[in-house]
């Protein structure tokens, strides 16, 4: 019987091994780390796969830009790699849309697997690509696309797959986790965080994508089309960014024992609907995303046997990411070895999407209020004539005349918090609504 783990037998077996050519597109952070990564740990990732991995080909934007890797492996022409008979699996670390997605398909058309780090298009078209895979019996994997170096998404299509999940949560985007983070420890505003993280390179020049939950919204619906085997159309999604957040709305937190995140949640309700939301929320300072900080990101997961779980690590980087890449080449390398196939994710039609209306949860709300002494009255009594317990209350003098009051819900219907909340905002005591934001609870 062959002996893997040793390096003699193993070097004269190389010879025999199956050779598996590898078609890179993109040699930016994640390309190029992924190149990187294979080339350093060749020999053991050999001994692992039992298969010869080599990048053949790398598909780039800018033929003039110089590389940290041999020229002749580059090329402009991406179509040209992904239609080469001669290469058997396709990496795609470009990104976005276009050309990603023609490439992708047209690369599964041609009976290569596919591995890529793409949530944009695996959110928007992962159902499709899965299904040209599975009809063609070859990989498509996608680890990478969430969580960047977290293994998450084999974990879930595998060994926690025996599990009904009622619910998964993830801070899921590093930037907006950078800008919450330094907000809460810092005290500092949105904008100024902001400025200094792209300043940093942890936020791009248009930063839209992280910090309107966009980002954070193709990470949690991929995880949900895992976790509940169906997809989940964008449109059904719940998003809401982290720009409204103060930094007044961490001194309240902090003081009603909380702190704040920018979550992606995904929960299977008692009809079997699905319902998946983004936005910032009140995590207790005792349930384990608290003290997910900085860039990290962290995915959190309740299952029916398992129990608790929460994965963390780094999210993003070129290292980190090309570690998942890595792993699903790895995945595709044996099933290659091996003559199988083990991305099969079988889809069921989408479920039903449900609704905010219906979310059951505490609710941290500020107010902007004419300082007197009947408001905090007037305010209570408008809250309770809409059935809305108030739980906790902080309060402060802003100026002469104005102060504020944050208020902590008992757990509430949202529809009915907000019907209570318009007729709080009509008081004349009221000047306005700083904020609201959902608080999520700590599971017993
Ligand atoms: N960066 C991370 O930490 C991270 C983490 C997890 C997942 N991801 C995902 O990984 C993917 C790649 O991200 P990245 O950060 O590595 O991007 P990146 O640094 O911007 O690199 C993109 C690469 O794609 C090439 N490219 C861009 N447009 C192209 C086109 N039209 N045709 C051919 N090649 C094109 C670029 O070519 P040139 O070099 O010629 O410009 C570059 O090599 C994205 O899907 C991203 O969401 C990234």
């Amino acid at each position: 019987m062959a002996n893997l783990l040793n390096p003699e037998r193993s070097s004269s077996a190389l010879n025999r091994l199956p050779q598996l050519r590898i078609g890179l597109l993109g040699f930016g952070t994640v390309g190029e780390g992924t190149y990187r990564m294979l080339e350093d740990n060749l020999a053991s990732i050999r001994r692992k796969t039992g298969a010869d991995l080599s990048v053949v080909r790398i598909g780039i934007r800018d033929e003039k830009k110089s590389r940290r890797a041999p020229r002749e492996l580059f090329t402009a022409d991406n179509m040209g790699i992904v239609i080469d008979p001669s290469i058997d699996l396709v990496v795609e670390a470009i990104g976005g849309i276009d050309p990603a997605l023609s490439l992708v398909e047209a690369a599964l058309d041609h009976g290569k697997s596919v591995v890529t780090a793409n949530k944009e298009m695996m959110a928007k078209h992962g159902a499709r690509l899965l299904e040209k895979a599975r009809a063609k019996q070859i990989d498509l994997h996608f680890e990478a696309a969430v969580g960047g170096g977290i293994p998450i998404v084999q974990v879930l299509k595998h060994q926690l797959a025996g599990n009904d999940v009622p619910m998964m949560m993830g801070i899921l985007n590093g930037t907006s986790n950078y800008i919450l983070t330094a907000m809460s420890q810092e005290g500092r505003p949105f904008d100024e965080v902001l400025a200094e993280a792209q300043l940093k390179g942890y936020a791009e020049a248009d930063p839209t994508n992280d910090v309107e939950g966009f980002d954070t919204m193709y990470k949690i619906s991929i995880l949900a089309s895992i976790v509940y085997g169906g997809p989940v159309p964008l449109e059904s999604v719940h998003r809401e960014g982290i720009t409204g957040v103060d930094a007044i709305d961490f001194e309240y937190a902090d003081v009603l024992g909380y702190t704040i995140k920018l979550l992606g949640v995904a929960e299977e309700l008692a009809d079997g609907s699905v319902r998946v939301r983004v936005h910032p929320a009140f995590v207790p300072k005792a349930h384990s995303l608290a003290s997910v900080n900085d860039v990290f990101n962290a995915v959190w997961f309740h299952g029916d046997f398992v129990g608790d779980l929460m994965f963390s690590g780094r999210g993003a980087g070129g290292d980190p990411t090309a570690s998942a890449v890595v792993g699903d080449v790895i995945d595709v390398a044996r099933n290659f070895a091996a003559k199988g196939t083990g991305s099969a994710l079988p889809f069921d039609p989408p479920r039903a999407a449900a609704g905010m209306d219906d979310l059951v949860s505490r609710i941290y709300v500020r107010l902007d209020v004419l300082d007197k002494p009947n408001t905090l009255g007037r305010i209570s009594t408008a809250f309770g004539d809409h059935n809305v317990g108030l739980a906790a209350m902080e309060m402060r003098t802003t100026d002469a005349n104005h102060g504020e009051i944050a208020f902590l819900t008992h757990p509430v219907r949202e529809a009915q918090f907000v019907a209570a909340l318009e007729a709080v905002e009509q008081l004349d005591v009221v000047y306005g609504v700083g904020n609201w934001i959902r608080a999520i609870e700590v599971t017993k």
